[in-house]
């Protein structure tokens, strides 16, 4: 069977891989005394809290299960606008706010809105590698920009100016960052956003990880930069709802009509009975848990990226929000005696039982020298992998 040069172009999963073998090997010791410990998860460890549950019970329960409008349910878009202005002081209107099956399906929405064949995306490296392919699906190319741990692992504007060509198109960028954890500073990304409006460029950023940010500086949406900036956003990570597929964008006034007519025929709608569920995100008794919530996974940061820093696994910039710490693994590798993430990510597996992911997903500048822990797993078991990895690495 011949398949499509686009499927050809999309590459495999590299953390599949180490993630397979994780549970392989998970398998067999866990009646041991050092089970697996899984760091290497991009999700949190939480789940939908109390009212979330019940509505979604709710609504099958009382049938509320048919197609919604392509757009999202009316109440969705009007909580979601009510949670920009009480969170971010930033005014969306609902009429703007397209919800979507996961941020993933915002993500291939704008790319097929957005991108004609050929025209380059401008990305940072190291990203979160489904957003460059969302590009190339779209028949665009993604064109990863080497960064520095002084640039926060992000796009600067400088950076923006000297790679754009005929063929750019827009920058995609996503602050807080997976990998990295950090975010964009909210003045170089206006200044981002100037050069790529002088091009008459795109602005695409992906918030998904905004609700999990620790710091004042870094915690506002771009969205209060300027309206034609287009920002995609999830109830998968501050919302605790991953397997829900629930997403959103917030898109400029003129683009909504061409979004709803792809969403109407790749999708017809989010999952309504996710939709009807996800009201209940914003009562106040729900955002009051996922405070708490946030507040657990700035602790977890807190404690971990200091104990990485201490064993020689150094982070070169203290992630802002997400749950991820990306860790320069050299010198660690060299004390165990292998080269490269990927020998050091199957090293520690085999060893100290602990997953994590290395970094060559994640772009191709210096893959081999970074790995990527995630803290969406309990504070006890944070704190046994700082022990485990005392022994191995002390
Ligand atoms: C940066 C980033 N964007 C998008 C996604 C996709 O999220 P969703 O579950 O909303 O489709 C993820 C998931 O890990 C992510 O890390």
């Amino acid at each position: 069977m011949k398949f499509s040069t686009r499927a050809e172009r999309i590459e495999p999963f590299y953390v599949m891989e180490v993630a397979k073998a994780a549970q392989a090997l998970a398998r067999e010791v866990a009646g041991t005394r050092e089970p697996m410990i899984f760091l290497n998860i991009g999700e949190p460890d939480f789940t939908a809290p109390p009212l979330v549950q019940e509505a979604a019970a709710r609504a099958v329960h009382n049938g509320a299960t048919q197609y919604t409008n392509a757009l999202g349910l009316d109440a969705l878009r009007e909580r979601i606008s009510g949670w920009y202005q009480s969170r971010f002081g930033v005014n969306v209107p609902a009429r703007r706010i397209v919800v979507t099956a996961g941020a993933s399906a915002a993500l291939q929405l704008a790319c097929l809105a957005l991108i004609e064949s050929g025209d380059e995306i401008l990305m940072p490296d190291p990203s979160y590698p489904c957003n460059r392919h969302f590009v190339s699906a779209a028949e665009g190319k993604a064109v990863l920009l080497p960064t520095t741990a002084a640039e926060r692992y992000q796009l600067s504007a400088d950076k923006v100016r000297a790679a754009w060509n005929d063929k750019t198109r827009g920058v995609l960028l996503a602050s807080p960052s997976n990998p990295t954890g950090t975010s964009i500073a909210p003045d170089e990304l206006r200044r981002i956003h100037d050069v790529v409006r002088s091009h008459d460029g795109i602005t695409m950023i992906d918030e998904i990880y905004l609700g999990l940010s620790y710091e004042e500086e870094f915690g506002h949406t771009a969205l209060a930069i300027d309206d034609n900036i287009i920002s995609i956003n999830s109830f998968s990570k501050y919302f605790n709802m991953t397997g829900w597929r629930l997403g959103w964008m917030v898109v400029p006034e003129a683009m909504v009509p061409v979004v709803e007519r792809l969403a109407q025929n790749l999708f017809i709608c989010a999952s309504t009975v996710s939709q009807h569920a996800a009201l209940a995100c914003f009562e106040a008794e729900s955002i009051a848990e996922y405070e708490r919530r946030r507040a657990e996974f700035k602790a977890r940061r807190d404690f971990f990226i200091p104990a990485l820093q201490s064993l020689g696994l150094t982070v070169p910039v203290m992630p802002d929000g997400a749950f991820y710490a990306w860790a320069d693994c050299t010198q660690a590798a060299q004390r165990l005696g292998v080269t490269g993430s990927w020998d050091f990510a199957f090293e520690l597996m085999r060893r100290a039982h602990i997953a994590v992911t290395p970094g060559r997903d994640f772009g191709t500048a210096e893959p081999e020298r970074f790995i990527r822990f995630s803290t969406a797993n309990s504070m006890a078991q944070l704190e046994e992998s700082v022990a485990r990895l005392r022994t191995l690495l002390g």
